[in-house]
């Protein structure tokens, strides 16, 4: 299995060497930057004898060699910066995966398709727009992500396994998203059993600000090793045919009465990429908050050049 990450910066590279770990198939590094995933790329490879794994790991800034991948995740873009929000990196991205995104259709079009670079859910409805690949096939990762921090903090808040702890958190990738504390459980038991409302209002605002805090705290770039942490889960669901259910940004076709835009849902992910899109029944309150994001998703992915 040939797997390509396109853009060799703080995020991609990490998830080539999560890949790579994960022994998930041969591994390819692209960006613009000449040198840049060539050099990151043999690193990768000089620990192959020592981490005990032999897929090759090649780097490169020819967009020739994505031809053949089975699986293209893009990560191509720029990164927040403190003070700024995901969206005013739209129209910069936009370009760069614009360009992206037609190199794919015409290297691999059979390929399954990641998208990362942010504001993550425009950039997913565009790039299907720009290659007309099938939704099942090109969706975003972003959820995952939320869901992993929302877990995360509610571990440190109870002081329990975070693995022990599934919590939840749809829609947009942005101030917008939806922790659901109703559908997130301790080994099966419901949030509330363990932690009032006012805890559970400030783990929520603490998730929704979690990519800024870490932003403002690193004082340049974002987060990188949890979001290659998700990306590498979902590339072993596809590459392992692994059935599993996971956070990514989908086109919605009438899944929670939504149409035309994309947003964080549950999805079941396999070797064909998505093969279900489960629904979570929710209270109006958080159907109509999840709509006016998909609304805000489309209107933006509307004004970006065809
Ligand atoms: P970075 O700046 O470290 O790396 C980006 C890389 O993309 C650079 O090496 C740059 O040269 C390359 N690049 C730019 N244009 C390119 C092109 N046309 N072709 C190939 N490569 C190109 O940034 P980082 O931290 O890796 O983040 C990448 C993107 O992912 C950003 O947009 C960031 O906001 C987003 N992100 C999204 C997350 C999510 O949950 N969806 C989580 C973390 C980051
Ligand atoms: C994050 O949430 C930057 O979207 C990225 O950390």
């Amino acid at each position: 299995m040939k797997i390509s990450i396109i853009g060799a910066g703080n995020v991609g590279s990490l998830t080539a060497m999560r890949i790579a770990q994960d022994g998930l198939g041969d591994v390819l590094l692209l960006d613009v930057v000449k040198g840049r995933a060539a050099g990151k790329a043999m690193d990768l490879e000089d620990a192959r004898p020592v981490l005990k794994y032999n897929y090759h790991i090649k780097g490169s800034d020819d967009k020739a060699e994505l031809k053949g991948s089975d699986i293209v995740v893009v990560t191509a873009g720029l990164a927040r910066t403190p003070g700024m929000s995901r969206q005013d990196l739209l129209l910069k991205n936009a370009q760069i995966l614009k360009d992206v995104c037609l190199n794919i259709k015409r290297q691999a079009s059979d390929a399954i398709v990641i998208i990362v670079t942010n504001p993550l859910d425009i950039m997913t409805l565009y790039a299907l727009k720009i290659t007309g690949f099938k939704p099942n096939k090109l969706f975003g990762m972003g959820s995952s992500l939320d869901s992993a921090r929302f877990t995360n903090l509610i571990a440190q808040e109870l002081t329990l396994a975070a693995t022990d702890i599934e919590g939840v958190v749809i829609g947009v990738h942005g101030e917008g998203m939806l922790p659901l504390p109703g559908f997130t459980k301790v080994k099966g038991v419901s949030l509330d059993e363990f932690i009032d409302d006012k805890k559970i209002e400030s783990l929520i605002r603490r998730t929704v600000n979690r990519g800024a805090e870490i932003v403002e705290s690193l004082g340049t770039g974002s987060a990188f090793f949890a979001p290659s942490a998700a990306i590498a889960a979902i590339v072993k669901a596809i590459a392992k045919d692994e059935k599993r259910t996971v956070g990514l940004c989908s086109y919605l076709n009438g899944e929670y009465g939504i149409k035309g835009t994309c947003l964080g849902v549950p999805c079941r992910l396999g070797k064909h990429g998505i093969e279900k899109i489960i629904e979570l029944d929710l209270s109006p309150e958080e159907k109509s908050k999840l709509a006016e994001s998909g609304s805000l998703v489309a209107q933006a992915a509307a004004q970006l050049p065809a």
